[in-house]
């Protein structure tokens, strides 16, 4: 199996770091590291005003990544791409800029109960306020105007097929508007827009081994134009008057402000650093870990997953608890895991506290989530690390 560590310096300084939580967020490469480096000391200047050369170069490279991420994902135009910081305020964009303007009193919006609360409490809220009908898990029907869904569960790593149920949708309700979280699947696996056939599509940054602070709400060109902006001010307007102003046609429109330019720059970077690895390897590589992982698990007694415990029809990330007497929360659990082994875990709800109810497991999870840099030995290490958690908590 491939070491792919030495793209990563975090573990120059940390060779013996176990990190199992890429879910929360990735590792960053040096190739992004030294391209945010790059901008800050040859053309760190703002984008789309200045008449000089580095401004120039600097807008030259936003534009670029923005091109680069719409060939990355499939879209059909670059101007369906729009930078936002993360995921959870592309959903809200998605929400407050096109659901509330377009929807009416009555529609119904449908979540899944597996939805993250980035794709759930938006849809809920916004549900609240406008006298929409707010539907988890339900059957989708001719009511059913908005349907947000996950690509890949933060919890369960179960990939949902997206490309199916929005197909199916569309025969029932012809006008449904479909917003997919792909935050746990684009740094993990391949997706094309143009395929899935999805009207949003949010992801992260900082999931896909690229920097915090920057995500995209991809959107098909028709529902950008049935969108209104929800951020107002500099760059995003075409006039303004002391009465009245417009917009800008583009996807400025929704960038206002001076957007987060070394992150984006960056982003350009990860796909790059994506491409030079390989989709294909990445998919193999963490596939057979995951293989792996669920192999390892499934032989430890005390221990439950989430969902089904099989490695087919999922990504690496793997949720875990405990029904044994006497068992520590999964607080305890990762803290001997983190404390003791270096091994990085999630311990809780991973901010999907529906899901958890529903399968009764209301004290929360242990979450490994794989990345890239992840070789069997950190899986072993893991493996040594639960035995401890089981003599700490039941053989004392
Ligand atoms: C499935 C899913 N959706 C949304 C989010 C929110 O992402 P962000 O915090 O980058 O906005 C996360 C983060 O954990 C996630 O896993």
């Amino acid at each position: 199996m491939k070491n792919y560590k030495k793209y990563f310096l975090i573990f120059d300084k940390n060779a013996d770091l176990h990190y199992l939580d890429s879910g929360a967020t990735t590792l960053k490469p040096k190739m992004v590291l030294e391209k945010m480096m790059e901008y800050y000391t040859e053309y760190s200047a703002n984008i789309h005003r200045g008449l000089y050369p580095i401004s120039e170069k600097a807008t030259e490279e936003y534009e670029n990544t923005r091109q680069k991420v719409a060939d990355f994902i499939g879209a059909k135009y670059p101007g369906e791409i729009v930078f936002t910081s993360g995921t959870t305020d592309s959903l809200n964009l998605a929400a407050a800029g096109w659901a509330k303007r377009n929807l009416k009193a009555g529609d119904e919006v449908m979540v899944t109960i597996a939805e993250h609360h980035s794709n759930f409490v938006p849809w809920q809220q916004l549900a609240l306020k406008n006298n929409f009908k707010f539907v988890v898990s339900g059957e989708v029907t001719k009511k059913t105007k908005l349907l947000a869904i996950n690509h890949v569960s933060n919890v369960l790593g179960t990939v949902t097929p997206i490309k199916s149920i929005i197909k199916k949708a569309r025969e029932i309700s012809p006008e449904i508007c479909v917003v997919v979280d792909g935050a746990q699947a684009v740094g993990h696996m391949p997706v094309d827009m143009v395929d899935l056939d999805a009207d949003f599509y949010a992801f992260s940054g900082h999931k896909m081994y690229g920097p915090t602070g920057v995500g995209v709400l991809y959107g098909k060109a028709k529902r950008w134009l049935e969108m209104e902006p929800t951020r107002f001010g500099g760059g995003m307007i075409k006039t303004v008057s002391t009465t009245e102003s417009t917009w800008a046609d583009g996807p400025e429109k929704f960038e206002a402000g001076t957007p987060p330019i070394a992150e984006v720059i960056g982003l350009g970077a990860t796909i790059d650093f994506i491409k030079e690895i390989g989709r294909e390897n990445i998919v193999k590589h963490e596939k057979e870990l995951t293989d792996y992982l669920i192999e390892k698990i499934n032989k430890i007694e005390w221990l439950k997953i989430m969902g089904l415990g099989i490695s087919s029809g999922r990504l690496g990330v793997v949720s875990m608890y405990s029904e044994a007497p006497g068992m520590g929360t999964s607080h305890d659990m990762a803290d001997i895991l983190g404390r003791e082994f270096n091994v990085c875990v999630r311990a809780g709800h991973h901010c999907a506290m529906p899901l958890h109810t529903q399968f009764g497991v209301e004290t929360g999870t242990v979450r490994v989530s794989l990345g890239i840099y992840n070789t069997k030995e950190d899986v072993d290490e893991l493996i040594k690390g639960l035995e401890k958690v089981w003599m700490t908590f039941i053989k004392k």
